[in-house]
């Protein structure tokens, strides 16, 4: 596979980067993950933005590279031959050559890497067509979700109480009420009506959440930004989740109630169908 890293593209196993890195030392880092479908990157617009959203909330400076992200994604797809699959991008604020906790001078280069995944099928995989299980757990994560930062060990962790509690994946839950998924936005469906939590520092502003809530609302269905509790979500007629990787996925089952019928619903497979036509 071919990397990129500060400005070269590199077989990965000659990618170095340094062991004072801010991102290895302290998850100072933000990183942004952009999906391939035939070949075409998917709102790369979108993870532009939220990318430079994350860096400026985090006063971390701007690469110079910034304006030749586009390309270094298109370059890395064809390197690889990436027809299905997902591009991930990750900036630091570098390596100062020691562990401080203050940031270093604005004047460190940042690291730049990206690394593609290929994932043949990505649009149809059997998830999609049976749903997910999904277990609830307390979220324990900082108060800054809004920022994508590669802190994920409480995620990780989420995924592991999911895994072995028999589920596919986790939601968290903050005050009684359902913030997000690990990775992945959570939403509800009642009638034709999608319920799902407001943005805010809470959660993730998903890329996806946007465009799926868009083309929601261009297909007469409505949506309601509000808050949701685990109780509320069993007694759904529907539920799923969406991000970059999953796109909309039908949830099946919460903490070992059936959702609906136990089966995906007609909302929930027709909004991803939605997206998936109006995202190629
Ligand atoms: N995760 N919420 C969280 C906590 C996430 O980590 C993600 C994405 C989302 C969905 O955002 P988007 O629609 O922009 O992908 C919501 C990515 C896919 C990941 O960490 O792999």
């Amino acid at each position: 596979r071919t990397v990129y890293v500060n400005g070269d593209y590199l077989p990965e196993d000659e990618a170095k980067v340094s062991i004072f890195d801010r991102a290895f030392l302290m998850g100072d880092g933000v990183y942004e993950v952009t999906s391939v479908l035939g070949g075409k990157l998917i709102d790369f617009d979108g993870h532009r933005a939220r990318l430079e959203r994350s860096l400026d909330e985090l006063d971390m400076p701007h690469p110079s590279v910034m304006d030749d992200l586009l390309d270094i994604h298109r370059e890395l797809v064809r390197a690889n031959e990436i027809t299905d699959g997902l591009v991930y991008l990750q900036i630091t604020r570098g390596a100062p050559g020691d562990r401080d906790f203050a940031f270093p001078d604005r004047d460190t280069p940042p690291t730049v890497v990206l690394f593609t995944q290929n994932k043949p099928g990505l649009a149809d995989s059997p998830a999609a067509k049976q749903g997910l299980k999904i277990v609830s757990i307390e979220d324990l994560r900082w108060g800054r979700r809004d920022i994508k930062t590669t802190q994920l060990l409480y995620p990780s962790m989420g995924k592991m109480m999911a895994k072995k509690a028999g589920c596919d994946d986790a939601w968290m839950v903050q005050d009684g009420h359902v913030t997000e998924g690990t990775s992945n936005n959570a939403y509800i469906v009642k009638g034709n009506k999608i319920i799902t939590r407001a943005l805010s520092n809470d959660i993730l502003h998903g890329i996806t959440r946007a465009a799926v809530l868009r083309f929601a609302k261009e297909a007469q269905m409505q949506v309601e930004e509000r808050n949701f509790t685990i109780d509320e979500a069993k007694e759904a007629d529907e539920a799923f989740v969406t991000s970059a990787s999953a796109f909309v996925m039908p949830v099946v089952e919460i903490d070992g109630a059936s959702i609906g019928t136990g089966s995906p619903g007609a909302l929930v497979p027709r909004l991803r169908e939605i997206y998936l036509e109006e995202s190629l």
